[in-house]
């Protein structure tokens, strides 16, 4: 398990006045996969970029599976706490607690970045899930999302993230209050240069409204 102090991650601070984004690699990923992407989703602003701490054959994710597609739930809501609890103790030692935070996640990390908000609404308020599903099947949720925001970017003939999946996850989120931007585009897993432009618009119009208060 990793103690938040010591989870590896990467900072940088970012322009004044600019949101942290919390940036959530894929399978076999690491901390610095989605650098550039954050570049180019709200340029000049901070990053928080920790790495997966699950071990899958010496690949890098966020929470055990039992196959594709076939999560271990107890491991998701379990790893999501930990994430929460990171992200409580780097708002405290990075002094971002007054910036707005969004998530943002590819593959196995918009599952845990969509985990995170699902069962967290107080850490996690927005989230930006490139090629996500609905990471906690079977489970139902209670938290009041009223206050959350999340963009969902998926292919329609995703075979890792199946459209069916992402429907039920839309559906579930504004069951509880959320506000939901549901994006979707021929091809199968990953970001198209499309949804890099839609992301960046919607960040930019996510930005000014979150409070940790
Ligand atoms: C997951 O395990 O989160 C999804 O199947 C995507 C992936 O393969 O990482």
């Amino acid at each position: 398990m990793s103690t938040a102090g010591t989870w590896p991650h990467l900072f940088e601070a970012g322009a004044a006045g600019t949101p942290v984004l919390l940036l959530l690699h894929g399978t076999g990923g690491t901390e610095h996969d989605l650098l550039p992407l954050a570049a180019r989703l709200a340029p000049g602003a901070g990053y928080l970029a920790p790495r997966g701490p699950v071990q899958e054959h010496g690949l890098n994710r966020w929470f055990r599976r039992f196959g594709e597609g076939v999560f271990d739930v107890d491991d998701v809501v379990r790893r999501a706490g930990e994430l929460a609890a990171f992200l409580g103790w780097a708002r405290d030692h990075y002094g971002i607690a007054d910036r707005p935070l969004i998530a943002v996640g590819f593959s196995n990390g918009a599952n845990i970045a969509l985990a995170a908000a699902l069962l967290h609404p107080d850490v996690v308020s927005r989230a930006v899930a490139f090629s996500g599903m609905y990471p906690l099947e079977g489970r139902t949720i209670g938290a009041d999302l009223s206050g959350t925001s999340v963009a969902l970017f998926n292919g329609t003939s995703d075979a890792m993230a199946p459209i069916e999946s992402v429907t039920r996850l839309g559906s579930i989120l504004e069951s509880r209050g959320a506000e939901v931007e549901r994006n979707v585009r021929e091809g199968g897993h990953g970001i198209h240069p499309s949804e890099v432009d839609g992301a960046a618009a919607w960040i930019a119009s996510h930005t000014q409204k979150v409070s940790h208060d």
